[in-house]
């Protein structure tokens, strides 16, 4: 159970001369006035009492007041908190009469609910944080964000070289009726040395003819000395003669041909090999581009979801690129009855066991809106004591010269000189 104010009693701190309250369990306590009434100063005086010396105001104790400044209030959980004497010095008592102090009530008062001001005036990114640690996926996020700010900048760099590569590869030159894969002249050179082997084995057997032939003549010279001789020669000439016969030679201008061309031909495979793989490389980038857009879409639906699953203080908050959102709206598009609802439901559930937050100036309310707000306020479960500069119904009480206006006391009081009287018991609260 969330602890609240009970009960309050102010004297002499700052312009209160003697306020005594019973602020409502839930919902709007709104203490209305003028200017310069002192409704501030009971906002003052309630976080001095619970917040400890750091609220202490500069100028606490009231000018010309005839006693010391005096603050007791009484919480929900039992405790009695007491501000008295000369040095105001705390004095903290629980239900079972026992002393305390004020680490007992740091335990349980948030510091933010004594200065919501904190919170309105922080940065974007502070309030993100704020919600984020509250409801548990700051770490997660963070890690999601910096993913896809990562594959953005990937994808942005990898479409910028796709689309270069595309055009690089639309300029360059391509060649229709040349082969695949450039041409090797080794294996032309090879068929040239084969018919050039077969050619002077050619050139052989023709010298061969003549040597037989060469013989013949020779053989016929001597037909008279050795008739077997020239039947011989006769015999290895009719035989040379048959083996040359069908003999004819190749011609290689063919191959030449194809030898001078190579170069030519090549530089064209050449650049049809350049443009197709710099067309694969520009498809493979697009390809990559496309997978990266998913791959964000996907991050992007991740971040929705934790957010939608997350446990939020007030329906429609959320947080994008480190700021907080409600309902899609920045802090400096809300409305400020909006600003003031969402600082409240986040310093509510920053300290889940403090009931109660001070709200200075709700001036920017109109009273529908405050209304509205004090609704939600008590479906919350949540008090909320607030200053308003106002006389109307819509206020709890009116502060007026130091005193809840209607409960000013009647007889003077033993007051120092020229002052105004003090506060009496028995007022009446409106
Ligand atoms: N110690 C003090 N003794 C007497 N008066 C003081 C003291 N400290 C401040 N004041 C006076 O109290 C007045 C401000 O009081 P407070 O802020 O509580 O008024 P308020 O009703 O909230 O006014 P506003 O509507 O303008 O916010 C100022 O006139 C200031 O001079
Ligand atoms: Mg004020």
């Amino acid at each position: 159970m969330s602890v609240k104010i009970n009960t309050l009693e102010i004297e002499n701190v700052k312009r209160i001369k003697a306020v005594s309250l019973t602020p409502s369990e839930n919902g709007l306590t709104i203490l209305g006035g003028d200017n310069g009434q002192g409704k501030t100063s009971v906002l003052d005086a309630i976080c001095w009492a619970v917040g400890g010396n750091k609220y202490k105001p500069t100028n606490a104790a009231r000018d010309g007041a005839y006693t010391d400044p005096h603050i007791k209030i009484t919480l929900s959980n039992g405790l009695i908190v007491e501000r008295s004497g000369k040095n105001a010095a705390l004095k903290v008592i629980d239900p079972q009469g026992n002393k305390s102090g004020q680490a007992l009530l740091d335990s349980f008062i948030s510091e933010l609910a004594l200065n919501l001001p904190k919170f309105l005036n922080a940065s974007d990114k502070e309030k993100a944080d704020t919600l984020l640690q509250i409801i548990g996926v700051g770490d997660q996020l963070v890690k999601m964000e910096q993913e896809e700010n990562r594959l953005y900048e990937q994808r942005h760099a990898i479409g910028q070289i796709a689309d270069q590569k595309k055009k690089f590869a639309a300029e360059m030159p391509s060649w229709q009726g040349v082969p695949e894969q450039p041409v090797t002249a080794s294996e032309l050179i090879l068929q040239q040395q084969e018919i050039l082997r077969k050619n002077a084995e050619n050139q052989r057997l023709r010298l061969q003819l003549a040597a037989c032939e060469d013989a013949v003549v020779k053989a016929q010279a001597a037909l008279q000395e050795a008739k077997h001789a020239l039947a011989k020669a006769e015999y290895d000439a009719a035989q040379a003669r048959k083996s040359a016969k069908d003999l004819q030679d190749e011609s290689t201008a063919e191959i030449e041909k194809s030898i001078s061309e190579i170069d030519a031909v090549n530089a064209k495979v050449r650049d049809n090999l350049a443009k197709a793989a710099a067309e694969q490389e520009a498809d493979g980038l697009s390809r990559r581009y496309e997978e990266l857009t998913t791959e964000i879409e996907c991050i992007r639906t991740a971040r929705r979801e934790l957010l939608h699953g997350a446990n939020l203080p007030l329906p429609g908050l959320s947080v994008a690129d480190g700021k907080l959102l409600y309902h899609e709206r920045a802090w400096d598009c809300m409305s400020g009855a909006e600003q003031l609802m969402v600082a409240t439901a986040i310093v509510r559930c920053l300290k889940p066991d403090c009931g109660f937050v001070l709200l200075d100036k709700l001036e920017q309310m109109d009273v529908r809106t405050l209304a509205d707000f004090g609704r939600w306020l008590e479906s919350e479960g949540l008090q909320a004591i607030a200053t308003r500069v106002s006389t109307g119904d819509e206020c709890s009480v009116i502060i007026e010269d130091g005193y809840i206006s209607g409960a000013k006391p009647e007889e003077p009081m033993q007051t120092a000189p020229s002052e105004p009287p003090r506060y009496v018991p028995g007022w009446k609260q409106k």
